[in-house]
C-alpha cells in the first residue's frame, strides 16, 4: 500500500492519493485544481488512476477530479446523492471499490452536506479491518464540518458523527481539512485517531440536541468565493479561477484615511447582509465576500476598492483576490467596522438590496460620484 497526504495551506484542505504498490492503481481523494503535484507522484511512481473521488460538492476550494480522469482515466466518483452537471460513478452506503488488493469501503456520512462520504480502508492481507478512514468534512480534528454552507443539517451530522465514532479505537483518521471555514474549532493537527476522537473531541462528548443547537449556533461568515467554487464544483459554471490562489502582498488603511478618502474610492463591505444591515460604515456598499467573484463585473476597475469587514481578515483576503484578479488599486481597511465603532464614529444602518450594483450605483451617487 502507498498513501500521501496532501495539505494545501491556501484553503487549509487536505486532499489523499492511495495506491496499491502490487496492481499500482491508485485513487486520489479531494483533489485540488492545480493536478500537476498528484500527475507528478503518479508518474514517478508508475501508478495509473483508477478513482478520483470527491468526498463531497466541495465549497471552499475548485476540485481537480474532472481534470485529472479527463487526462488519465479512471471512474470520477461521487455519492449517489450528489446533484451535479456532470456524469459520474454513483457511490452507495457499503460498497467497496477495489484497488488492487486494497479496498476502499464508502460510508455515507452526511451532515456537512447530504452527499459527503467517508472512505473506510481495508488492507485485508494485513487485516479484515480497517486501518484508516478518510472523513472528508464529517469528523475533523477537534470539530465537525459546519452544516451551514447549504444543504446541511445538524441532525444528520450527529448521526453520522455517532457512526464514526463506532469504529475501533485505532481506526486513524485523515480529514478533508487540517484548518479554514469549514470547521469552527479544528486543532490543526492534520490527523487523528477514532479513540482519541471519541475521548477529546468536544462534540463527541455532547447528546444530540446540545449538539444539534451547537451546530446551529449563530452563522458565521460563509467563506470567499463559495458561491462560485460550487456553482463550478457542480459544473453548472466554470470558474476554476474563483480559489485565492495567490497572497499577494495588501495595503491597509487607518481609519483615519478612510474618513477622508478619495471621494472617487468605492468602500465595499464584504460581510454578510445581517452583519452589513446591524452597523456599517456610511457610504459603504454590501458585496459579500461569498459572492465576489460572482459579481466582479459589478466592481469598476479604474477606481481605488476599500474593502471592509469586521476585524479586517476578510477585507485583507477579498483585497488579495482582487488583487489576484487584476484590480490595481486594492486597499483593506485596518481593524474593520469593529474598530470603527469603538472609536465611537456614525455607523450606518438598514437593510441592504443584495444586487451591489443597485446599491453601487445608489450610494455612489449620493457621495457624488459618477457611475462606476
Ligand atoms: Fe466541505
Amino acid at each position: 500500500m502507498y498513501f500521501k497526504q496532501f495539505l494545501d495551506e491556501r484553503c487549509g484542505c487536505a486532499s489523499y492519493l492511495i495506491a496499491s504498490r502490487q496492481s499500482h492503481e491508485a485513487a486520489i481523494i479531494d483533489p485540488s485544481i492545480a493536478i500537476e503535484e498528484y500527475e507528478t507522484l503518479l508518474a514517478q511512481r508508475g501508478f495509473h488512476l483508477r478513482y478520483a473521488i470527491d468526498t463531497h460538492i466541495h465549497a471552499d476550494h475548485v476540485s481537480g477530479a474532472r481534470r485529472l480522469v479527463a487526462k488519465h482515466g479512471g471512474d470520477l466518483c461521487l455519492h449517489e446523492a450528489a446533484q451535479v452537471a456532470y456524469p459520474f460513478r454513483p457511490l452507495h452506503d457499503g460498497e467497496e471499490l477495489a484497488l488492487g488488493q486494497l479496498r476502499l469501503r464508502v460510508l455515507h456520512t452526511p451532515g456537512h452536506r447530504p452527499e459527503l462520504v467517508s472512505i473506510l480502508v481495508v488492507n485485508p492481507e494485513r487485516s479484515p479491518e480497517p486501518s484508516m478512514v478518510l472523513t472528508g468534512d464529517s469528523l475533523l480534528v477537534g470539530d465537525v464540518g459546519r452544516p451551514d454552507f447549504g444543504g446541511g443539517d445538524a441532525a444528520a451530522q450527529y448521526e453520522s458523527l455517532t457512526r464514526l465514532l463506532r469504529l475501533p479505537d485505532w481506526v486513524a483518521v485523515f480529514p478533508g481539512h487540517f484548518e479554514g471555514p469549514c470547521g469552527k474549532g479544528m486543532c490543526g493537527r492534520p490527523s487523528t485517531t477514532i479513540g482519541f476522537e471519541r475521548l477529546f473531541n468536544p462534540l463527541a462528548r455532547l447528546e444530540r440536541i446540545p449538539f444539534i443547537d451547537h451546530l446551529s449556533e449563530a452563522v458565521p461568515a460563509r467563506p470567499l468565493n463559495i458561491s462560485a467554487i460550487e456553482a463550478t464544483n457542480r459544473g453548472l459554471v466554470d470558474r476554476p479561477w474563483a480559489m485565492l490562489a495567490s497572497n499577494p502582498a495588501v495595503d491597509e488603511i487607518s481609519l483615519d484615511e478612510l474618513e477622508s478618502r478619495d471621494p472617487d474610492a468605492i468602500l465595499l463591505d464584504v460581510r454578510e447582509p445581517v452583519e452589513y444591515a446591524s452597523g456599517h460604515v456610511p457610504g459603504a456598499v454590501n458585496l459579500p465576500q461569498a459572492d465576489l467573484a460572482d459579481r466582479l463585473d459589478e466592481l469598476p476597475r479604474d477606481h481605488p476598492v476599500f474593502l471592509i469587514c469586521q476585524g479586517g481578515y476578510r477585507s485583507l483576503r477579498a483585497a488579495q483576490f482582487l488583487k489576484q484578479m487584476g484590480f490595481a488599486q486594492v486597499l483593506s481597511v485596518a481593524g474593520g467596522t469593529a474598530a470603527w465603532a469603538e472609536a465611537g464614529k456614525p455607523l450606518g444602518r438598514g437593510e441592504v438590496d443584495d444586487r451591489a450594483t443597485r446599491v453601487i450605483e445608489t450610494e455612489w451617487a449620493h457621495a457624488g460620484g459618477s457611475t462606476p
